[in-house]
């Protein structure tokens, strides 16, 4: 099996910030102001208001999978050996280039999830603090307006990442991990190479430049995924197969 690590760095070619390069997501803003479940229980409404522009981002039309995505998408077409793409990311670029068995680690932009009963339903436009769940039903009129009852199906930090019992089985049984675009911040993530080694794997980053866990890996080729991507690709097929 060959495992495929993806962050931010691969949508950024498609138009999507990064997070922490310069001019990325959380240098306009901290993270402890967004993206926690604490921010949510209090102002609901900002928290609303930071996805729903990152989502009208993605169904607007203005953002297409690039060649990285596409690459990956021929890769499990081709190869002999079972891809899984495990992505940090919350958008839908891999699926739209064509990808099939993909992780969404840290949740989906255009989801949503029910704070009481936990279910997820699609969402493509705006949330606000009245959407109901279509299984509990409204908000309770003592709460109107004041909590939310659907929440973005993206993991906040403090929250558990999502798929870990099937990430952690596939990284023990892969031949091959290949990171691509993810800054080695963010755990547990920024861990899977070094798992991936342990294992006995081929481990491989291609990023814009060196990650913070640039060490674990055998191999590094650095440039814009648009690039490194598809050459890392061919090479692998015409190599391996
Ligand atoms: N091609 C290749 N790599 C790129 C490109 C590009 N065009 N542009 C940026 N990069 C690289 C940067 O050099 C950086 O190392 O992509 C990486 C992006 O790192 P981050 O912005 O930290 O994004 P990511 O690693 O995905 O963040 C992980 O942190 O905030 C949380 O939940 C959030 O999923 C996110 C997680």
């Amino acid at each position: 099996m060959i495992v495929v690590l993806t962050g931010a760095g691969i949508s950024q070619e498609s138009g999507i910030s990064t997070f922490r390069d310069s001019g990325g997501l959380w240098e306009q803003m901290r993270i402890e102001d967004v993206a926690t479940p604490g921010v949510f229980r209090r102002n609901p409404d900002l928290v609303y208001e930071f996805y729903n522009a990152r989502r009208r981002q993605l169904t607007d039309g203005s953002v297409r999978p690039n060649a990285a995505h596409k690459a990956l998408a021929l890769l499990e077409e081709k190869s002999r050996e079972p891809v899984l793409v495990v992505t940090q990311n919350v958008d839908d670029l891999h699926e739209r280039a064509g990808s099939r068995n993909l992780l969404h680690m840290h949740g989906e932009l255009l989801k949503a999830r029910c704070v009481s009963c936990g279910k997820v339903v699609p969402c493509l436009g705006d949330m606000s603090v009245f959407d109901a769940c279509p299984a509990c039903g409204p908000v309770p009129d003592a709460a109107k307006g004041k909590m939310g009852r659907m929440r973005p199906h993206v993991v906040w930090f403090e929250e558990m990442p999502l798929y870990m019992q099937e990430i952690e089985r596939a990284l023990a049984g892969c031949s091959t991990f290949v990171s691509i675009g993810t800054s080695g911040n963010v755990y547990p993530a920024a861990g899977f190479a070094a798992q991936a080694r342990s294992a006995g794997a081929d481990v491989v980053e291609i990023n814009m430049e060196p990650s913070l866990n640039a060490h674990h890996f055998h191999a590094g080729h650095y440039g814009p995924a648009t690039a490194m991507v598809p050459a890392w690709v061919d090479a692998y097929l015409a190599g391996k197969g």
